[in-house]
This record gives C-alpha cells, structure tokens and sequence, in this order.
C-alpha cells in the first residue's frame, strides 16, 4: 500500500514515512504547492489545502497542517507559524517570552486525507514549554524551543535535543497513529465490497 503525502515541507515528510513505515504504510513524496486558508483551525486548513491537492492531482492523498500554539500569546503564531518563524524566528518568540512565567504551548497537528469518497480528518497534539533558551540541534522550526509534557522527560529535553522523545510524543505522531489506523482498517472494508 503507498499513499501520497502533498507536502513542501521535507522535515515533516520524513516524520510521516518513518511513523507510518511502522503500520506498513508506504509513502510518496507529492510537492504541490498550495497558497493555505487563513484559519486559526489546522483541521480547517488541511481540510480546505487537501480539497485543493485532491482536485488537481485526482488521486487519493493526505496533507498536513500544523502549528504551535502558545498560551500566554494568545495561541499566537497557532496557524500561522511557517510565517512567523520566517519573519522572528526562535530568537523571536523567546524575546516575545521574555519575563513571562506562564510558558505553556502546545503543538497541533491536522491531518486530512481526500479521495473519491470525500475527506477524513485526524488531529493530534503535544502539550508543553516554551524553554528559557535555545538547545538542540535535531528537527526543524521551534523543536530547540519546546519542552514536551512527558514523564520520561524530567531532565526537561527540547525536541531538538531528543529525536526520539519526538517520535514518540510529537502532535504528528498523534495525528497520524489516528489516520494510520483508520486507513487501514479502510482498506480492509474497500477489499470486503
Ligand atoms: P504548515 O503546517 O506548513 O503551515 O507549517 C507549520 C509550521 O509550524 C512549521 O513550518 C513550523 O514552523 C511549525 N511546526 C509544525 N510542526 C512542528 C514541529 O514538529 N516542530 C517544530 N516546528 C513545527
């Protein structure tokens, strides 16, 4: 079984293949570029890129839409955060941070998958941190920033510093295990009519 994952974006891509390679779903690398919904929902965004992707290729494929979303800004840069890490970055938002002692955040993921049946959407999220400072090197955008919720991490890792505490706790992880499943038990029913 392979699938087609519409992305621009090379990080998440290879997030994907590797967490679902564990459900025995392959992948292929769709790079369609879509101009995204301005909506403070990810499950909006994808669902409204994915309808865009399906019409134009006419094949069965997912897109993903994500973004972090911090709670003492308001749940800014939330969807918008491809523009604002462009523009401030991770030294920007740690300034936007500075003296505030409410750090929480939380990552968000949408996955929507469109095929002739219609669209399914599946979301997953990671709470967590906004770290005091920069650390880690691995991943992609404000990983070095975040600090995951998780009762394995008490030395406090960033994303970036733990490759693995990702892969197992990421939003990503969540919204896909959640679309891998139901996929798969999809195309069980699809082989049964
Ligand atoms: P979009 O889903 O393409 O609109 O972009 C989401 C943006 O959110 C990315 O470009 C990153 O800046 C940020 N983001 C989403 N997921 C992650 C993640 O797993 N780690 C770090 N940053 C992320």
């Amino acid at each position: 079984m392979s699938l087609r994952f519409a992305t621009s974006n090379r990080h998440k891509f290879g997030e994907a293949k590797s967490i679902l390679n564990g459900y025995g779903i392959k992948i292929e690398h769709l790079n369609l570029a879509i101009d995204e919904l301005r909506n403070e929902s990810c499950a909006r965004v994808a669902e409204a890129s994915v309808k865009i992707a399906h019409s134009r290729a006419r094949k069965p494929l997912f897109v993903e839409d994500s973004g972090l979303f911090v709670r003492a800004l308001n749940g800014f840069p939330g969807t918008y955060s491809a523009w604002a890490f462009g523009k401030i970055g991770n030294e920007g938002l740690l300034r936007l941070m500075r003296g505030v002692r409410d750090r929480r955040a939380s990552f968000v993921s949408a996955v929507a998958y469109a095929d002739e049946n219609g669209v399914n959407i599946f979301e997953g999220s990671c709470e967590g941190k906004i770290s005091a400072r920069m650390a880690g090197k691995n991943g992609f955008g404000y990983d070095p920033i975040f600090v995951p919720d998780d009762s394995h991490n008490s030395s406090q890792k960033t994303f970036a510093q733990d490759g693995a505490l990702k892969a197992r706790t990421s939003h990503r992880r969540r919204s896909l295990e959640k679309f891998a499943n139901w996929h798969v038990d999809y195309q069980k029913q699809k082989k049964k009519r």
